[in-house]
């Protein structure tokens, strides 16, 4: 199957895959809280359909082909090729015989209508170019009674474990350009009523858009400088820096975080939307 061309496919087959499939492990270190919440708010039962909607590396798939087992399936659908291969190797070494993957953008990939109980998400929904489409279209896949779970991120000055290290970094590095915060992107549904109103235009029910904030445990200062540099909002930053400024403003960061993170790696949050809907 051919990898998916919109601008934010293009972004995830490149750079910012490669560096998921590269930290990986400390991704998955990093949001062990978020998953466990996630997860566990989600639900998944032996024997269920689930879908994994932006699946990545595939921390969240393995999971989940673990609890439905044979008689349940997952089915992961991520834009970038490099990271969807990366989970399917996973899987593959775990000897996962239930999950499947497609490599489509979830805007438009034809789902088999009605066949899911359960969509999940950890950070893989705010990314598309047309909200309300994406979620009617992922809606199409789930049983009238399926319900939809994902994680995503409230605004930047919510999110502590991003928000220090832009601000310690912003003054030795060019100004970013004017954005839209609901342009694609992680912040793009950081607004609960426009969150509220997606998922209901879409065709969602039972609403719930849970205010939470999860703490963030790096192990160390090099284990949160792996993640904070290659994932999140400042790698786009210090992208346009020359490599003096970048230089700099890495070391700036450093010094942010050890002045914030405790000997256990723990202190920052992210502040999240833990969203839960049913599909009719
Ligand atoms: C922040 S990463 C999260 C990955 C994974 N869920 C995790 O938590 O490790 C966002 C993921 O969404 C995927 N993605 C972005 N836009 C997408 C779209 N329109 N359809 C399907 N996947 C998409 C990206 O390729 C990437 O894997």
């Amino acid at each position: 199957m051919p990898a998916p061309t919109s601008r934010g496919a293009e972004f995830w087959n490149g750079t910012m895959g490669h560096s998921w499939i590269s930290q990986q492990a400390v991704i998955s270190d990093v949001f062990t809280a978020v998953t466990a919440l996630s997860l566990d708010a989600a639900a998944p039962k032996p024997g269920e359909h689930v879908i994994d909607v932006g699946c990545g590396t595939g921390d969240t798939m393995l999971a989940f082909g673990k609890i439905v087992g044979p008689s349940g399936a997952v089915l992961g659908v991520d834009v970038s090729a490099p990271m969807l291969g990366y989970a399917r190797d996973r899987s593959a070494d775990a000897g996962l015989g239930n999950v499947s993957f497609a490599l489509a953008d979830a805007t438009t990939y034809g789902f088999e209508l009605r066949w899911a109980d359960l969509v999940y998400s950890r950070f893989g929904v705010m990314f598309f170019d047309d909200a309300v489409k994406a979620f009617a279209n992922i809606r199409s896949g789930m049983k009238e009674s399926g319900r939809l779970v994902f994680v995503c991120f409230r605004t930047l000055p919510e999110s502590p474990w991003f928000h220090v290290p832009i601000e310690a970094a912003r003054p030795h590095v060019p100004p970013p350009l004017p954005a839209d915060p609901t342009a694609p992107g992680m912040f793009s549904l950081a607004q609960k009523d426009r969150l509220h109103g997606i998922l209901a235009e879409a065709g969602f029910r039972k609403i719930v858009l849970k205010e939470t904030d999860v703490p963030i445990h790096g192990k160390d200062i090099a284990q949160s400088m792996a993640f904070i540099t290659q994932a999140g909002p400042l790698p786009a930053l210090l992208e346009k820096a020359s490599d003096e400024q970048r230089e700099r403003a890495t070391e700036a960061v450093r010094n942010a975080l050890a002045a914030k993170i405790g000997a256990d790696g723990s202190s920052l949050h992210v502040g999240l939307w833990l969203v839960s809907a049913s599909a009719s």
